[in-house]
């Protein structure tokens, strides 16, 4: 099993391919994000991988500024290189930016990949730092209640196991090409008091299908996506 810094080092050749086959479900976070934001201000994305999405984000919002965060140095190598940005490799657990933000966003399950709820708790305290009061964050993560995607029998398997509070309850393996890591799957719920400590407040959730980036009303159908907004 290997941590999810060697894991996107590894895959980063591949990072693209694997992103389109989720094409759907990452545009329409990207446009969900573009229509509710301010324009023309300062964008970071922390956990940006590749760039791609930052960069079709950045141009949404005719951002000012971007700039992108990851702690997998052969993702960041991947960054188009017309995207006019301030690149930093590192964890978010350890993010101490300077500067300050009025639009930030963390995607595609990014704190799924901290080790425990110590270092969510953390990487959330640091992403809410890092933007201004009156600004704006999107974050996703995937949810393990989403029976769209997981299925009804896997979904009560998890229900039972938060029930039963299952120590491992949460984690699921991931494999690309001969790579491995491991990756905690959120309730759909599970990330709203950690966000309401560090400052957030949840101005929306919305519920996308994993498969093909509709819009639910119901949590059960697909991944969380939260917009929040900081307080002063
Ligand atoms: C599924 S990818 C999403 C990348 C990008 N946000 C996107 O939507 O294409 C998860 C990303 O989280 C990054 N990541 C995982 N743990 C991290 C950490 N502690 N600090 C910074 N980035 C991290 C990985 O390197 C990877 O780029």
């Amino acid at each position: 099993m290997n941590s999810s810094k060697d894991y996107y080092d590894s895959i980063a050749q591949d990072y693209s391919a694997i992103s389109a086959k989720r094409k759907p479900f990452l545009d329409q976070v990207n446009a969900l994000i573009v229509a509710n934001s301010p324009k023309r201000l300062d964008y970071a994305d922390i956990g940006a991988g590749d760039g791609a999405r930052s960069h079709v984000i950045a141009q949404g919002l005719q951002a000012r500024t971007c700039t992108l965060i990851d702690e997998s140095a052969e993702l960041l190598d991947k960054v188009p290189s017309d995207l006019k940005t301030a690149i930093i490799q590192g964890s978010i657990t350890e993010l101490d930016l300077d500067d300050r933000f009025d639009v930030v966003t963390c995607l595609w399950n990014v704190l799924g990949h901290l080790p425990d709820l110590e270092q969510r708790d953390e990487a959330v305290r640091r992403i809410a730092r890092s933007v201004r009061p009156g600004g704006l964050a999107f974050v996703d993560v995937n949810n393990r209640y989403n029976i769209q995607e997981y299925g009804l029998e896997n979904v009560m398997r998890n229900v039972e196991a938060d029930a039963r509070m299952r120590d491992g309850r949460g984690w699921y393996p991931i494999a690309q090409s001969n790579s491995e890591t491991k990756v905690y799957i959120h309730g759909p719920f599970e990330l709203d008091p950690i966000l309401e400590r560090s400052g957030f407040e949840i101005v929306r959730r919305f519920h996308v299908d994993y498969l093909n980036g509709e819009l639910h009303l119901e949590f059960w159908k697909g991944q969380v996506l939260y917009m929040l907004g900081k307080r002063n």
